[in-house]
């Protein structure tokens, strides 16, 4: 199973619904329905209209974060795991850059998975290293530690995604090359079997569009993609899936 999953970011109003569906449509006709799975992460503000819109519809909603608190607490603004699942959420990322440069530690991060599995949530754990680790040859010794302070055999595996972002190629227009994918994702599926015994599957995220999403066809380690900028276009959105299946 592979997934192409949208991460909206800070993008969205109530009637951006319309951009699900017709990305729905297209999925509930596609030949190819049975191969991947889509999945949309739009802001807290409209997980629980499009969760309730889609329920018996072919999309799964995501959160894009979550508090590390379990149920309820006084932390102003804050979003618990149980909140999100009770408004039909049923993935959370967990782990992107933008949230770990504002603070989210390895700490928070455990906490924060282990209360989203506990509330039901799948997790799409992300990780990736920064332009100066990649300079310094730290991309492997980065990685590692970022799973490794993390998940843990406890966790049930099935219900966890790992998302490789490399920082550097975040919006950027910038990807890795096919040999550096195919080695880091190797090694990420290693450092993850150390662990589960099996991998659980193991994305690509960065820069991925309708135009290079033709390079990583080659590259059967890769189980899906975490799309930004990109997702909030039904055309290009499509077009990626098309063009990959193509
Ligand atoms: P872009 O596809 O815009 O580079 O964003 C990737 C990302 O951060 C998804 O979580």
């Amino acid at each position: 199973m592979k997934y192409f999953i949208g991460n909206w970011k800070m993008f969205g109003v109530p009637k951006s619904i319309d951009i699900l569906n017709k990305i729905n449509s297209f999925y509930s006709k596609d030949k190819n329905i049975k191969k991947y799975k889509v999945i949309i992460a739009p802001p807290y503000t409209l997980i629980q209209t499009f969760a309730r819109y889609f329920k018996n519809k072919k999309i799964s909603i995501s959160a894009q974060n979550c508090y590390q608190k379990d149920h309820f607490s006084s932390n102003t603004a804050s979003v618990s795991p149980y909140m999100i699942k009770s408004v039909g959420a049923k993935y959370c990322i967990v782990g992107h850059s933008d949230n770990r440069i504002e603070g989210d530690t390895h700490e928070i991060l455990k906490k924060k998975v282990q209360f989203a599995l506990k509330n039901n949530l799948k997790v799409i754990f992300c990780i990736g290293e920064n332009k100066i680790d990649k300079k310094n040859k730290k991309t492997f010794i980065v990685l590692k530690n970022q799973i490794t302070k993390v998940l843990d055999k406890k966790l049930n595996m099935n219900n966890v995604i790992v998302a490789y972002e490399p920082i550097w190629s975040i919006g950027t227009g910038k990807i890795p090359s096919e040999n550096e994918l195919v080695k880091t994702t190797i090694y990420i599926k290693k450092i993850l079997i150390k662990i589960f015994q099996k991998s659980p599957s193991v994305l690509y995220g960065g820069s991925v569009d309708e135009n290079n999403v033709k390079l990583f066809k080659q590259i059967k380690e890769i189980d899906g993609f975490l799309i930004g900028g990109a997702s909030k276009s039904s055309k290009k959105f499509i077009d990626i899936i098309k063009n990959y299946y193509r």
